[in-house]
């Protein structure tokens, strides 16, 4: 059996929109970026909802242009149905509710983060099941293992701050703007990781912490020169600490449970210091490393399709208009389980 899926990602603030076709991989896809939160220094949830509402049915018409197919070759809509912001997820999940309804065709509400650990398996270069998924995004950090679709066992997660959220948080005390990641990655480059800063929790379990991180570089900054060298130094010693840390635990978690596999997906995951330093490791140890193609590590909607493309195959549907602003990921099953449940 083959479907054409369209994807649709509105849980914060960028509006994915993607067809994916399970026999042909993807057909399309399109990213905006919201600019309206930068004057704000993070997001409005209002102002995420408003733009989505602008955005979402436009984007669809373009991709359906171009791509010269018509809203009737849409087969099944995916959606993201949480967690994230519930305003901004409603409007994803209303769209893809009316247009499936209209259509009579299948739709189903996909957990985010299902979304983010499955990206990989857009690329030529992919991981097949059991793999070790290493999550780092804004709201995230995640040690799972995954066994098949739907079954996600959580080893380790950070318990404070996300990767992401302390790159903001970081980048915002050096006067970056907002979203501070790939603008603290960029000074990072400039510099050399020349002062020491804390690596919590590095030398046992799979948990994380980064807040004492961001707290240990806002005491540096107070008692550091104002110039441009000094910064880039700070941003390049703080990023160190996150991969060293990433790393060191990402590889027990590998050793612990014996994979070969490891995805690294999420937000963070498009961090180049990241991938090289990861690739680097993995050929030492033997571990086959899956990275998603940056653009698919930050929020899209082709990681959504594909996500719900696998669900809808399987039989499952989302018969009702409920979005979660939180859904924690193990709560998820796989599809066999949900249609015995019926
Ligand atoms: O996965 P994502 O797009 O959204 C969430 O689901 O949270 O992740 C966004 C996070 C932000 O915190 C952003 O600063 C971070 O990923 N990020 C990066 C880079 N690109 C995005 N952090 C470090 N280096 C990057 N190159
Ligand atoms: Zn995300």
């Amino acid at each position: 059996m083959k479907m054409r899926v369209l994807g649709i990602e509105t849980s914060c603030d960028e509006t994915g929109i993607a067809l994916y076709d399970s026999k042909n991989g993807l057909i399309a896809h399109h990213i905006f970026s919201q600019e309206s939160h930068q004057a704000y220094g993070g997001v409005v949830p209002e102002l995420a909802s408003r733009d989505h509402v602008h955005k979402v049915i436009p984007m669809i018409q373009t991709l359906l242009d171009e791509t010269q197919l018509t809203i009737n070759d849409i087969e099944g809509i995916a959606y993201t149905a949480g967690p994230g912001l519930a305003g901004a997820l409603l409007v994803g999940a209303t769209v893809a509710k009316g247009l499936a309804f209209a259509l009579n065709i299948p739709s189903i509400g996909v957990h985010h983060l299902e979304g983010h650990l499955l990206a990989p398996m857009l690329e030529e270069e992919r991981p097949c099941f059991p793999f070790l998924a290493l999550l780092v995004s804004g709201g995230h950090t995640q040690l799972i293992k995954v066994t098949a679709l739907g079954e996600y066992d959580i080893l380790g997660e950070s318990l404070d701050d996300a990767a992401g959220e302390a790159f903001d948080k970081t980048a915002k005390l050096l006067g970056l703007p907002y979203p501070g990641g790939p603008h603290l990655a960029a000074l990072a480059k400039q510099g050399t990781p020349c002062f020491k800063l804390p690596r919590p929790l590095l030398a046992h379990g799979l948990d994380f912490s980064f807040s004492g991180l961001k707290t240990a570089v806002s005491q540096l900054i107070a008692k550091s020169p104002n110039d441009e060298q000094t910064k880039a130094n700070i941003a390049a010693s703080f990023e160190q600490a996150v991969v060293d840390t990433l790393i060191v635990k990402a590889v027990r978690a590998m050793e612990q449970i014996g994979f070969d596999q490891l995805v690294i997906a999420g937000g963070v995951g498009a961090n180049l210091h990241l991938r090289q330093s990861m690739t680097a490791l993995g050929k030492e140890k033997g571990f086959q490393i899956f990275y998603p193609r940056p653009s698919f590590c930050t929020d899209n909607g082709a990681m959504i399709a594909y996500a719900g493309c696998q669900r809808l195959l399987a039989g499952e549907q989302t018969h009702d208009l409920q979005v979660r602003a939180r859904w924690p990921l193990d709560e998820l099953c796989p599809p066999a389980r949900i249609l015995n449940a019926y």
